[in-house]
């Protein structure tokens, strides 16, 4: 019987940054991660069996670039053993490649939807290695709540689930729409080969997450905030010391960078952080997300997309139907 598969997957936002390959070809990230699955945002994708034999992606209604899915397409193919080729169309209530994390919501929702439609029941872990050769994120993206990707791993592990930490949320500020100028694929690999700060970034990012990974068990901003920060910026350092440069910051999200430490010497906890993009999202208590989001309102003034407060949220999701 023909089927379709849908999944939704939320995107992961990382705590404590992955940013550059330990292996290319087997997407190895080269540092530990942190994470913490976005409630509220996600991405929808829709995958049935390709009627000409040929894989064709739809993003948010737009052929995709079939260079950017062939190699997953091919790998997922092989793991599982199949011969399946897919058509999918995937769209997200968020902006795209824009640097709030779609690629890793977008991978995770791709590999259980292909694995659903050919029959297979991966499990998360086997799931979490299908999506991590699409986009390493992604591999964190299969879980709900909190996860760590290790250095050099294959699939990342869930570390707490999305009800460990009722009182975490993240506000999600979008400041640009349209996707970025460089992926962060290559932006990662020309640190890697370029940046004299490569290897410090990796020689402290041990130690960065072992130390966010206890602050996260005992819920404690005053330890776990700092951790956040300073991955950020180190990883941020390896791009505007790369060569040619990287910067995805805006004018405004050094402002919010700004604002966030004034709230700091206020007393609330706002600790921010940013990927391969130039959208700022601030990890906070629930309590003091709506102070957040007024004191970037102030400041600001509109924005382009609506301000989302995320919750912990769950992992993917898979309903089948016939057609
Ligand atoms: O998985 P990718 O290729 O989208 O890279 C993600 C890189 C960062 O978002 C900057 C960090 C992370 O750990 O998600």
């Amino acid at each position: 019987m023909k089927q379709r598969v849908t999944v939704t997957a939320s995107p992961s936002l990382a705590l404590i940054k992955y940013w550059g390959k330990q292996d290319r070809i087997e997407n190895l990230p080269a540092t530990p991660s942190i994470a913490v699955t976005l409630d509220g945002l996600y991405t929808r994708t829709e995958a049935e069996q390709a009627p000409d034999g040929v894989d064709r992606v739809l993003l948010d209604g737009q052929e995709a670039d079939p260079a950017r899915y062939a190699g997953f397409f091919d790998h997922l193919r092989r793991e599982l053993g199949v011969s399946v080729r897919f058509s999918v169309s995937s769209e997200n209530n968020f902006p795209t490649a824009a640097g709030l994390a779609s690629s890793s919501s977008g991978f995770a929702a791709l590999a259980a939807a292909c694995a659903a439609l050919c029959g297979a029941d991966p499990g998360p872990q086997r799931l979490s290695a299908l999506a991590r050769f699409g986009s390493a994120s992604a591999a964190r993206a299969v879980f709900g709540g909190f996860t760590l990707l290790r250095a050099g791993a294959g699939s990342a592990e869930p570390l707490h689930d999305a009800e460990f930490w009722p009182d975490f949320r993240v506000v999600v500020v979008p400041l640009v729409r349209g996707t970025k100028p460089v992926s962060s694929r290559e932006a990662m690999e020309r640190a890697r080969l370029t940046s004299p700060y490569y290897q410090n970034w990796l020689d402290d990012a041990a130690a960065v997450a072992g130390g966010a990974r206890e602050a996260l068990a005992a819920k404690d901003w005053s330890r776990l905030g700092p951790l956040i920060r300073r991955s950020y910026l180190n990883m941020f350092a390896t791009m505007f010391s790369s060569d040619p440069p990287v910067n995805y910051w805006y004018p405004d999200s050094v402002k919010l960078q700004q604002l966030c430490a004034r709230l700091r010497s206020d007393g609330v906890q706002a600790w921010e952080t940013m990927d391969a993009g130039p959208q700022i999202k601030i990890a906070c208590p629930a309590a003091d997300a709506e102070q957040i989001c007024r004191a970037v309102e102030d400041e600001l003034g509109d924005l382009p997309a609506e301000l989302s407060v995320c919750a912990p949220g769950s992992g993917v999701s898979v309903t089948r139907q016939p057609v």
